[in-house]
């Protein structure tokens, strides 16, 4: 599946970083998590380098042991709305929940996303992998994991419904006549299913975009079936380009069998590109940040996608332990490849958790080994674009310095935006309001 069009990038704006000491790095602010300029700063940067999309993680549970990032961070929808503020162009997307929200507020604030930044919002729906995230929404219980997507898709069904209770033209605002809005253009949605019963119609209209873009970060069956189905972007990770091009075929074949076309969908694995004006150069920044994990750090971030599991009681230099079905309620994606690759490559413990807390990713080296292995996924068909992650902030100014004229040059990559919606950039269609759509239909 040859891939003909302009790469795109996002760049995830991770506070101290996804690396569980990563804070430490003498460069690394150590409040990043929770300082403004910093993620002005991060968002600034790919700005400059003409990037998609910012996009902020989340989770909904902490305990001792979660990362240093995890423990004092922005929640999504608000650092999002002071960055657009601040930013003019760039999409900014944001992880919220459907497992643990409700769509009509939901639906608001991503509404009102989209507005304040001009058209450039989108939201990651995640279905919550951690089990304690009940506990901090007054449930007794977590839903199984096929469940919260079951709960995710009717979800959407609830907050596109609710985007679109306004037709475009609907608001009228003739100060003359004193007509605010014309009635017949405001439809109340009246859902009744089986976790939701929304009336509707919602409290702001359609930005210029339509519809907020929406991501979805799950690999497992039900999330590759939920991508196909409703996502416009999907955010996932692969080690290798044949993983790599077997996922972006099959989401993208799921996508064809709901009647919709490969090109409204876009799929972006993250990397963690370490760039240095030589291998040698590269590999000393990525041996600098492994040296700052310790054994019991990596056993802790490992422990967390399997519920937290307590992975100390192991001795440390045997075989990768058997843990049944223990994360496949959770990361279910990310803990079967955990154990797939442990049994295939007989790793240890050690091994395991090491590998996990500072994966060594194919993306190291120098600006033109980088680049060219970007092209090389997005040309064969393994990506239509990257999330790009750094547990340092020199990883994203580096790549923007030095890999992004590289591309640019080769003319895979833009040098100036092409529109100020997120949808726009992406290349991804404006959902027709549904009520306009059959309003066309009648009339023809
Ligand atoms: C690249 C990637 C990014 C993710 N980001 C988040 C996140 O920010 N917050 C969250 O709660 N879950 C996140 N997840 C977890 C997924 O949304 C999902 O709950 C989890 O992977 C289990 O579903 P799955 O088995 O379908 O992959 C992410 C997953 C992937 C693969």
């Amino acid at each position: 599946m040859a891939n003909r069009k302009q790469i795109k990038f996002g760049a995830l704006i991770h506070g101290v970083g996804g690396n569980v000491s990563a804070w430490r790095h003498p460069e690394v602010p150590a409040d990043a998590s929770v300082n403004f300029k910093f993620y002005t700063q991060q968002a600034q940067t790919a700005e400059a380098g003409k990037f998609d999309l910012v996009f902020i993680a989340d989770g909904l549970y902490i305990n001792e042991k979660s990362i240093p990032h995890f423990l004092n961070r922005f929640e999504p929808i608000t650092i999002l709305s002071a960055l657009a503020a601040v930013t003019s162009k760039i999409g900014l997307v944001g992880t919220l929940s459907s497992s643990y929200s409700e769509p009509f507020t939901v639906a608001r604030q991503f509404g009102s996303l989209d507005h304040i930044s001009g058209g450039r919002a989108g939201w990651n729906v995640v279905t919550s992998p951690l089990e304690g995230s009940a506990s901090n929404f007054s449930k007794t219980d977590h839903p199984t994991h096929d469940e919260r997507y079951k709960i995710a898709e009717e979800y959407l069904q609830v907050t596109r419904g609710l985007w679109d209770s306004w037709e475009d033209d609907a608001f009228v605002r003739d100060k003359e006549s004193g007509v605010f809005f014309d009635p017949a253009k405001l439809h109340t949605l009246n859902h009744k299913g089986e976790y939701f019963a929304v009336q509707g119609p919602l409290n702001i209209a359609r930005s210029k975009q339509g519809h907020p873009v929406i991501f979805q970060a799950g690999s497992s069956e039900s999330g590759k079936k939920l991508a196909g189905k409703a996502a416009d972007a999907v955010f996932t990770g692969h080690e290798r380009i044949e993983d790599a091009k077997a996922f972006y075929k099959d989401v993208k074949d799921r996508a064809v069998a709901e009647g919709r076309s490969v090109d409204d969908i876009v799929i972006l694995p993250g990397i963690g590109p370490i760039i240095g004006r030589t291998e040698e150069e590269a590999e000393a920044k990525y041996q600098e940040l492994a040296a700052l994990v310790t054994i019991e750090n990596a056993l802790n971030y490992l422990g967390r996608f399997f519920e937290h599991h307590d992975f100390s009681q192991y001795p440390l230099d045997e075989p990768f332990p058997e843990l049944g079905d223990l994360g496949h309620n959770s990361f279910r994606s990310g803990t079967d490849k955990i154990k797939q690759n442990a049994k295939e490559q007989n790793l240890t413990l050690r091994q395991v958790a090491l590998q996990s807390a500072t994966p060594r990713g194919q993306f190291i080296g120098t600006p033109e080994k980088v680049a060219d292995l970007i092209q090389q996924w997005h040309e064969e068909g393994a990506a239509d674009g990257f999330i790009i992650h750094s547990s340092i902030p020199s990883g994203l100014n580096d790549f923007v310095e030095l890999v992004v004229p590289i591309l640019q040059e080769r003319g895979v990559y833009r040098t100036e935006y092409e529109a100020d919606t997120l949808r726009g950039n992406l290349g991804l269609p404006i959902p027709a309001n549904r009520y306009s759509k059959e309003a066309e239909k009648v009339n023809s």
